[in-house]
């Protein structure tokens, strides 16, 4: 069985996108894949709520417990190996991880992030488009490798950026094609992947 350990610090509504399409589209047995856990680095992350309800099995890893990123990331990956994972995603994961932490997991790490890179890495993109004038915005699933939210591109969708956009009108119109776009990454990356 793949077991896929999804990392969340937020209401997780791309893992829970991810979780709906392993359930309706049966991954368990088409791709022998299933969630094995939901973890995040805060503990009110309202997604942690929503994969209990998926029985699936949650822990949290709060950052503030730890003196330095390596310490934290090593935690995390203590809590990420118990479930012996063939995949990690980052669905929303707000926290730079160390170069030992993506090493670790090279190949099998996977991010998605609301641009079309390589147009604007980090926060806040979607002020930034609507403020350098682009026409068009988008998502982004990629490999994850040592330089933040660069790595090979895996999947992206395109949305207008219309006018009287705001940051937030326009996430929404991105986030509704993360729902459609990561879910296919996840289910066309498994499926790539020989059995463990
Ligand atoms: C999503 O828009 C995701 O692309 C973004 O955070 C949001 C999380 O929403 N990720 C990043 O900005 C990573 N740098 P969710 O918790 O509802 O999935």
């Amino acid at each position: 069985m793949k077991n896929i350990v999804i990392l969340i610090s937020g209401g997780g509504s791309n893992m829970a996108a991810i979780v709906k399409a392993a359930e309706s589209e049966r991954w368990a047995a088409r791709l022998d894949a299933r969630v094995a856990a939901v973890i995040s680095n805060k503990p009110d992350a309202g997604g942690l709520a929503i994969a209990r309800e998926h029985g699936i099995a949650t822990a949290v890893v709060s950052h503030r417990d730890f003196a330095s990123r390596e310490e934290f990331d090593a935690a995390l990956a203590r809590e990420i190996d118990a479930h012996a994972p063939t995949l990690v995603v980052l669905a929303g994961f707000m926290r730079i991880l160390t170069p030992g932490f993506v090493t670790h997991y090279a190949g099998r790490l996977l991010n998605i992030h609301p641009s079309l890179l390589p147009a604007f890495p980090g926060l806040d993109t979607h002020r930034r488009a609507i403020e350098a004038g682009c026409r068009i915005a988008g998502v982004t699933v990629h490999e994850v490798t040592v330089e933040l939210d660069h790595g090979p591109i895996l999947a992206q969708a395109a949305v207008p950026v219309l006018q009287g956009d705001t940051p937030q009108t326009l996430a929404a119109r991105v986030l509704a094609q993360e729902h459609r776009v990561y879910p296919r990454a996840v289910a066309d990356w498994l499926q790539r992947v020989e059995t463990n």
